[in-house]
C-alpha cells in the first residue's frame, strides 16, 4: 500500500493533485494536511468541504505559535526583501515541516505540493522536503497544467472546486502578511482597485498612538495610548501598564490596529528566486508597526558600527528567509550577531499611525547609547569634555582626501598644460 501526504489548501490547484496522485502518479492513497498559519477560518472551511466531497482523509494541523515566534525573530532581524516582510517565505519552511510530520506518522511513502514551476515556493517546500528520503512530487509543474486544464479536468471529473475565496486574485495569508496576485494585478501599469485589500482600510485623517515593548529585541507588550497624544510620558505609563501578549495575539492585535489606519500595503516587482520578475501586492499592518518600531528602538542603543554592520547581518538574514533556508547554518551564525545586539534592545516605542504610516514618534530604554548632556546644544562642558575639544578633530577631518584632492588637481593641471601645447587650444591664451 503506498501512500502521498498533500499539501492541501481546496483551492483548484490542490484539489486536482488528489486525483492525479492516484491515477498519474499510482498511490493508492492520498491524505491532505493543511497547516494552520493564521489564516481565515474561510479558509479552513473550504479545505474541510472540498477534503470531505473528495473523500480525502484530512488533517489540519495548527502551527500559528511558532510561525508567530519565527515572525518575532524576523523583527530582531529587521527582515524584509524588497520592502515585503517574508510573510509567505517564513511560513512555509513552518508548513513544510508540519506536513513531513504528519506524513511521518501515517507512514507516507511520498510528499507532494499543488505549487506551479513559475514561483518560490516550490524551492522552500522542497528544500525541506528533499532533505528526507521520501519521494516528493509536485504534479502541476510536472504534467505542465495550465488553469484553464485544471478548470476542464475538475468539471470532467466533477471535482468539488469553487471559484476560490479570493475571486480572481491568487491570496496567500498567514498573520505576518497578505499577499494578492495574478489577473490583471501582472500588468504592473494597472492600479489595484482598492477592494484587493482586506486588512488595511483607506487611511482617514485621523492619528492614534501606540506604545510597543521591547525585551531582548522581541515585541512583548502594546499598550494603546490613545487618539490623542498624551500630555506626558509619565502620564501615559500611569494611566495603563502595556499588556503582555503572547507573539500569536500581539501580532493578531497590531494587524487590527494599524490596519484601520491603512498601514502596512507593497505594491512592488518582486525578483523571485527563479530570476522572474513578479508583481506582488501585499498587506501587513503588524509587521510593519513592529519593524519601524524596532528599528528605532535599535538606533537608540546600538553604536553606530553595530548598526551599520547589523544591515549587512539584516540583508543576508532576509535573503535566507526568502529563499526558505532558514536552517542555514550562515543563519545560526548570523543569529549570533542578532542575539549579541539585541542584549540591549529592551525599551519601549511609541508610534503614531498618521496617514496610512506608523510613525515613531518616542523611544526610551534604559541601555540607550545616548547621553542628553553631552549632544545638548546647552551645555557647554561634560565632565572633561569641552565644545572646544572638536576644534582639533575638525583640523583633522577630511584630512586625507584634501591631499588626495591636491594631487588630482596637479593631474588635471598637467593634461591642461599638455592639451595647451600640443592641441592648439587658443581660446584662453594671452
Ligand atoms: N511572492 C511572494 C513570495 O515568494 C508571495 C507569493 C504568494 N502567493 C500567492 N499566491 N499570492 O514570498
Amino acid at each position: 500500500m503506498t501512500r502521498v501526504a498533500l499539501a492541501f489548501s481546496g483551492g483548484l490547484d490542490t484539489t486536482v493533485c488528489v486525483p492525479l496522485l492516484e491515477e498519474e502518479y499510482g498511490y493508492d492513497d492520498v491524505i491532505g494536511v493543511t497547516v494552520d498559519v493564521g489564516q481565515p477560518a474561510e479558509e479552513f472551511d473550504e479545505a474541510e468541504e472540498t477534503a470531505e466531497a473528495l473523500g480525502l482523509e484530512h488533517y489540519v494541523v495548527d502551527a500559528r505559535e511558532e510561525f508567530a515566534q519565527l515572525c518575532l525573530e524576523s523583527v530582531r532581524a529587521n527582515a524584509t526583501y524588497q520592502g515585503y516582510p517574508l510573510g509567505t517565505a517564513l511560513a512555509r519552511p513552518v508548513i513544510a515541516e508540519a506536513i513531513l510530520e504528519v506524513a511521518e506518522e501515517h507512514d507516507c511513502d511520498a510528499l507532494a505540493h499543488g505549487c506551479t514551476g513559475k514561483g518560490n515556493d516550490q524551492l522552500r517546500f522542497e528544500a525541506v522536503w528533499r532533505d528526507t528520503d521520501l519521494d516528493v512530487y509536485a504534479p502541476v509543474r510536472e504534467l505542465g497544467l495550465t488553469r484553464e486544464w485544471e478548470q476542464e479536468y475538475a468539471a470532467e471529473k466533477d471535482l468539488p472546486v469553487e471559484g476560490g475565496s479570493g475571486g480572481d486574485w491568487s491570496i496567500d495569508t498567514n498573520i505576518w502578511s497578505r499577499s494578492i496576485e495574478g489577473d490583471d494585478l501582472e500588468d504592473p501599469s494597472y492600479v489595484p482597485p482598492t477592494d484587493i485589500y482586506e486588512w488595511t482600510d483607506e487611511p482617514t485623517g485621523e492619528t492614534e498612538e501606540i506604545e510597543i515593548a521591547f525585551e531582548n529585541g522581541y515585541p512583548v507588550a502594546v499598550d494603546v495610548l490613545g487618539s490623542e497624544a498624551p500630555a506626558s510620558q509619565s502620564e501615559a505609563d500611569a494611566s495603563d501598564d502595556g499588556k503582555e501578549m503572547d507573539p500569536v495575539s500581539l501580532v493578531e492585535h497590531l494587524n487590527e490596529v494599524a490596519g484601520a489606519h491603512g498601514v502596512g500595503r507593497t505594491d512592488t516587482m518582486e525578483d523571485r528566486m527563479l530570476g522572474l520578475k513578479v508583481r506582488e501586492n501585499y498587506e501587513h499592518p503588524a509587521a510593519t508597526t513592529l519593524l519601524n518600531a524596532h528599528e528605532a528602538l535599535e538606533g537608540l542603543v546600538l553604536t553606530q558600527e553595530e548598526r551599520q554592520f547589523k544591515q549587512q547581518i539584516d540583508n543576508q538574514w532576509s535573503q535566507k528567509a526568502y529563499e526558505g533556508l532558514i536552517d542555514a547554518p550562515l543563519v545560526d551564525a548570523l543569529e549570533g550577531f542578532i542575539d549579541e545586539t539585541q542584549k540591549r534592545v529592551t525599551g519601549t516605542v511609541t508610534i503614531r499611525f498618521e496617514g496610512g504610516q506608523a510613525r515613531p514618534v518616542a523611544r526610551d530604554s534604559e541601555y540607550a547609547a545616548y547621553s542628553a548632556a553631552h549632544a545638548s546644544f546647552d551645555t557647554e562642558t561634560v565632565g572633561k569634555i569641552k565644545q572646544e575639544d572638536a576644534t582639533g578633530v575638525a583640523k583633522y577631518h577630511g584630512f586625507q582626501r584634501r591631499l588626495a584632492n591636491k594631487a588630482i588637481e596637479k593631474i588635471d593641471g598637467d593634461e591642461t598644460v599638455e592639451l595647451a601645447t600640443d592641441g592648439g587650444n587658443d581660446a584662453d591664451e594671452e
